[in-house]
């Protein structure tokens, strides 16, 4: 039995505020149980669901050593479906409304949570063969692994992969600062190690020490090798590049599911998804107070509000686009407030046409994803995407830039030979994209059968875990 301990800060279904939540979530249970033991550790935050905190039993209490402070830790286990899960208890670093706050105090908590998890490992009942670290968050769990508790033989066989899932997101912060709350030694503060740009990177950190390094789609693993898609890390992952794998995210097809998705009001498959997915589009145009006209163009995005996922593009393009016949726009999202409130005045003075709910709901996120006839994402850039695949899965078309995952899963229509799961373009350029929507909108409105054969096969491209799940067995192999 080979064991695996996933380290987070995020996991469906018990704290999530992106994709990152839904992978560590769902590949950690698509492992084969007769061949592997895998377990996941995670923060326990004060704002996850009080269902969750119930079921939690204390089973470890220690201090580590955070700087000249001892911090208390306390190691809380529950089952999720045959899965182990593991918490960390610190209802100082964990408090508060949100996992994430502001970027000094996350550097700390972050470290402190990596410490933990370090010194958690030989009081669990599970010695894993290999951690599996998961984004900036848990980039110092390799580092302390082979530096600070590299002497002790217990760590030395336990090996390291340490997934990026955004390359933005590094975790930096002053040197001093890391280097006193850490307690990691000062040579490790050097370019060749945690420093980048006069900051300490965990990131960085993360990628030096880990035994393999692994982003979340084949593209992204090349872009992120460029100055154009490093963030500033493309150097050091073109000098670590011999670990460097790119594997695609998969998606838990069992909550993606529109056959039994408790969300949405009418299950469908392929064989009735027009009628179906009508139906839908309907309960949800009454829902949100929209006219409930069937063939309108139902375009949806729902999003983290943020530079990435291309909100400047649409920006350019909204009134005009709303100010065509035959159309409603749907959109789901919090994030940066200029989006927001632009989403809210649009909505005001287009009322027929935009619903923009400012927020979050897992619930509503189902039902755009089973209504809406086409699904936006022009992002700048994108690791993997997996709101593209919850699109594809309910046979609801794409519309996306051609950029790390997005360009690997989406393939473009081709009107010759009427092949194609998705609408995209290639630059990050506003006509572009509103090109892309007006093809969509002409096929949907003139040339039905095809658009409805583009359905079925997004329908039936298999992004399960299915093909992923062998890359992760292969490399966890051969480690
Ligand atoms: P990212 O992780 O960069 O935000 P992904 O496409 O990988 O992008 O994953 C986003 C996930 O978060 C999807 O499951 C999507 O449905 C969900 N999501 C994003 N915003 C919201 C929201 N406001 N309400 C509900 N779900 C959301
Ligand atoms: C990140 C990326 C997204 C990816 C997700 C899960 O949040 O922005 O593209 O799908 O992680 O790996």
């Amino acid at each position: 039995m080979k064991k695996i301990l996933f380290a987070a800060s995020e996991a469906v279904p018990f704290i999530k505020t992106g994709g990152l939540a839904d992978v560590v979530g769902s590949l950690s249970k698509y492992f084969d149980k007769n061949e592997y033991d895998v377990r996941v550790i995670l923060p326990k935050y004060a704002c996850m669901e009080e269902k969750w905190q119930k079921k939690l039993k204390l089973i470890a209490t220690f201090n580590v050593k955070l700087g000249w402070r001892q911090q208390y830790v306390g190691i809380l286990k529950c089952d999720y479906k045959g899965i182990g899960y593991y918490f960390v208890d610190n209802e100082y670093y964990f408090a508060g409304p949100n996992p994430y706050g502001q970027i000094h105090e996350d550097v700390e908590k972050f470290a402190y949570f990596s410490k933990a998890v370090v010194e958690a490992l030989p009081k669990l009942d599970f010695v894993p063969d290999i951690v599996h670290c998961h984004d900036w968050e848990t980039g110092l769990i390799p580092v302390y692994m082979r530096t600070l508790y590299g002497d002790k033989d217990f760590y030395k066989d336990i090996k390291t992969v340490f997934s990026i899932h955004n390359i933005l997101f590094q975790g930096r912060w002053r040197l001093s600062s890391v280097q006193d709350a850490t307690g990691l030694p000062e040579y490790l503060f050097t370019s060749e190690y945690l420093e980048a740009y006069g900051e300490s990177n965990y990131m960085k950190g993360g990628i030096v020490f880990s035994d393999a390094v692994t982003t979340v789609s084949k593209s992204y693993a090349m872009e992120i090798m460029t100055p154009e898609g490093g963030a500033g890390l493309d150097g050091i992952l073109r000098k670590y590049s011999y670990k460097l794998f790119g594997i695609q995210n998969g998606l838990d097809y069992d909550l993606f599911h529109p056959g039994k998705d408790t969300y949405i009001p009418y299950h469908y498959d392929k064989e009735n998804v027009m009628e179906q997915k009508a139906k839908n589009k309907g309960s949800l145009q009454k829902e949100l107070k929209l006219p409930k006209k069937k063939n309108v163009f139902m375009l949806g995005m729902v999003s983290r509000m943020s530079d990435q996922k291309g909100f400047d593009l649409v920006a350019y393009i909204l009134e005009e686009f709303l100010s065509q016949e035959n159309v409603q726009m749907v959109v789901l999202g919090t994030g940066e407030e200029r989006y927001e409130n632009m989403f809210r005045y649009f909505a005001d003075r287009f009322p027929e046409k935009l619903s923009a709910t400012i927020g979050y709901s897992e619930e509503m996120a189902h039902k755009i994803y089973a209504s809406c006839d086409a699904f936006l994402m022009p992002s700048l850039f994108e690791p993997c995407g997996l709101s593209q695949l919850m699109s594809l899965r309910y046979g609801t078309i794409p519309i996306v830039r051609e950029t790390g995952g997005l360009r690997d899963t989406v393939m473009p229509y081709n009107k010759y030979l009427d092949t194609g799961t998705g609408f995209s373009f290639a630059n990050y350029n506003a006509h572009e994209m509103k090109d892309a929507i007006l093809a969509a909108m002409d096929l949907y409105n003139h040339h039905k059968a095809n658009w409805k054969s583009m359905m079925v096969r997004g329908m039936e491209a298999d992004f399960s875990w299915k093909s992923s799940y062998d890359e992760y067995r292969e490399l966890y192999k051969m480690l």
